[in-house]
């Protein structure tokens, strides 16, 4: 199905300057950016954006990462355009990353993983919805 999908080009990779690289596997994958921004979180954004972690243990140091500098967030469209970006940017641990994907080639640990991907479509939506509240979502 046609689907979107939320990614977030982390502060670990913005500051590694490869957003464009980053961008060339979603378009190569034939994933389309239809909206994107760059933004620096605030500790209550970032809070709320990860509010389903709020009990585990690596939730502070999530939120910490998230907020330590810019982000680039964008709206991916494509056929499968969820599980394709999940394909694409490999396992949450880098060190369980295949290779070729984008956390094994440009992720340094759990928290500083390059990228984050809505993990299915009821999230997709929400996730979209905190990001671009005006995107009306005409999938189904
Ligand atoms: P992300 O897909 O952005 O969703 C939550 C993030 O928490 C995850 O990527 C990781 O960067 C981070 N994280 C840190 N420790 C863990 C863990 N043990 N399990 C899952 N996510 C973790």
């Amino acid at each position: 199905a046609l689907e979107r999908t939320l990614s977030i080009i982390k502060p670990d990779a913005v500051a590694k300057n490869v957003i464009g690289q980053i961008y060339s596997r979603f378009e190569a994958a034939g994933l389309k950016i239809v909206a994107a921004k760059m933004v620096h979180l605030s500790r209550r954004e970032a809070e709320t954006f990860y509010a389903v972690h709020r009990e585990r243990p690596f939730f502070k140091d999530l939120v910490d990462f998230m907020v330590s500098g810019p982000v680039m967030v964008q709206v991916l469209e494509g056929e499968n355009a969820i599980a394709k970006n999940r394909e694409l940017m490999g396992a949450t641990d880098p060190k369980k990353a295949a290779p070729g994907t984008i956390r094994a080639d440009f992720a340094d640990s759990i928290d500083a993983n390059a990228v984050h991907g809505s993990d299915g479509p009821d999230t997709a939506a929400a996730e979209i919805a905190f990001f671009f509240p005006g995107m009306a979502i005409y999938s189904r």
